[in-house]
């Protein structure tokens, strides 16, 4: 389930319990009795239920969703776990005393407000927060599988972080600039060394951010990112100091990347080589010999 949705569910709940506390103090805290009592004990009695039965399809979900993820919590997760999970015997002592033991009944509204609070936490910890995000967040949009997808950046951050952290150093993911194409490609190559570490939307969302952040757009030529490339690639059979003493002319350039690809078939993809050459026949220019 996706998290909108998960969220949506999240405020349905903390809306039906303000409903339900809201029924019934106007019906205890008025000092003028109430008319119509019935009716405000079934209306909070049914709001209770239907409290109860979202709660738990909630807790069901939410289960899932925490063991289904390999990786261990963050700190906001767990809080917000921990909250969840207390409401449910605060519920169960709330039946009690309805039910069984009538001498605490005056009680009851402190209790009806002391889950609340814990709901209102528990929610607006993750809901919220989520929400609040998702306002403020970056989007790229993706093709999958022929339709396109809003992918949110700051979701594909955290997913990078987490979970792309769990073999190697993120130095190694970070150490990189790639089209598209080849962040896909990376990102199946990994899953395919750990199936149960990311799901599909992860995945997505993980390219989302990659390309965004170390996209290499092909239409977008850059200096910086030809230099990158350069002081990460071109240091492993000779020192840069060969690479910067040099000035060519654009296709001498052309013709040294060619020779450098031929000495290592994987040193540079295509769009990488444009990259380079673009960067070095910009910045190590032979000026034309004045004649
Ligand atoms: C299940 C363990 C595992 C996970 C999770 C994982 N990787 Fe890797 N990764 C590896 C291994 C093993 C290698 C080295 C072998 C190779 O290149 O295939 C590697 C290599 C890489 C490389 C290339 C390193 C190089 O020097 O060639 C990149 C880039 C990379 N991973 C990115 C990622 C990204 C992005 C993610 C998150 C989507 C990720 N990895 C998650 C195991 C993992
Ligand atoms: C697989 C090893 C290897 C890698 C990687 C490599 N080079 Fe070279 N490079 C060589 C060798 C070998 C020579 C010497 C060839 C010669 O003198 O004919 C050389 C020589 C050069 C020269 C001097 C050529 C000349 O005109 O005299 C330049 C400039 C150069 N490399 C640039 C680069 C750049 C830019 C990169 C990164 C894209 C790179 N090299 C990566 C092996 C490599």
């Amino acid at each position: 389930m996706r998290p909108t949705t998960t969220s949506l569910l999240a405020f349905s709940l903390l809306i039906i319990g303000i409903v339900a506390v809201t029924l019934i103090l106007t019906l205890l805290g008025r000092i003028k009795t109430t008319q119509h009592p019935k009716f405000f004990r079934w209306a909070h009695r049914i709001a209770g239920y239907v409290f109860i039965v979202l709660y738990l399809f909630i807790c069901v979900i939410m289960f899932q969703k925490f063991t289904s993820n390999s990786v261990a919590l963050s700190a906001k997760d767990a809080i917000h776990a921990y909250l969840g999970i207390v409401i449910f015997p605060m519920i169960i002592a709330k039946i009690c005393i309805v039910r069984l033991f009538k001498k605490y009944y005056l009680r009851l509204p402190v209790y009806g407000m002391i889950i609340m609070i814990a709901v209102f936490m528990t929610v607006t910890l993750s809901a919220g927060y989520f929400m609040l995000s998702t306002a403020r967040s970056q989007y790229i949009i993706l093709s999958e599988k022929g339709r396109l997808v809003r992918i949110n950046v700051n979701i594909g951050r955290k997913v990078v972080q987490q979970k792309c952290s769990t073999c190697h150093s993120l130095e190694r993911v970070f150490a990189y600039v790639k089209t598209e194409a080849d962040w896909r490609d990376y990102v199946s190559r990994m899953r395919a060394k750990d199936p149960a570490i990311l799901n599909n939307l992860e995945a997505l969302e993980a390219v989302g951010y990659l390309v965004k952040n170390l996209g290499l757009d092909d239409t977008k030529m850059d200096v910086q990112l030809g230099m990158k490339i350069i002081l990460e690639k071109c240091h492993k059979c000779h020192t840069l100091e060969r690479v910067f003493t040099f000035k060519k002319t654009q296709a001498e350039w052309a013709q040294t990347i060619e020779l450098m690809r031929s000495f290592d078939p994987g040193l540079l993809n295509n769009s990488e080589a444009r990259q380079v050459n673009y960067y070095l026949s910009n910045i190590l220019a032979k000026q034309k010999p004045e004649s």
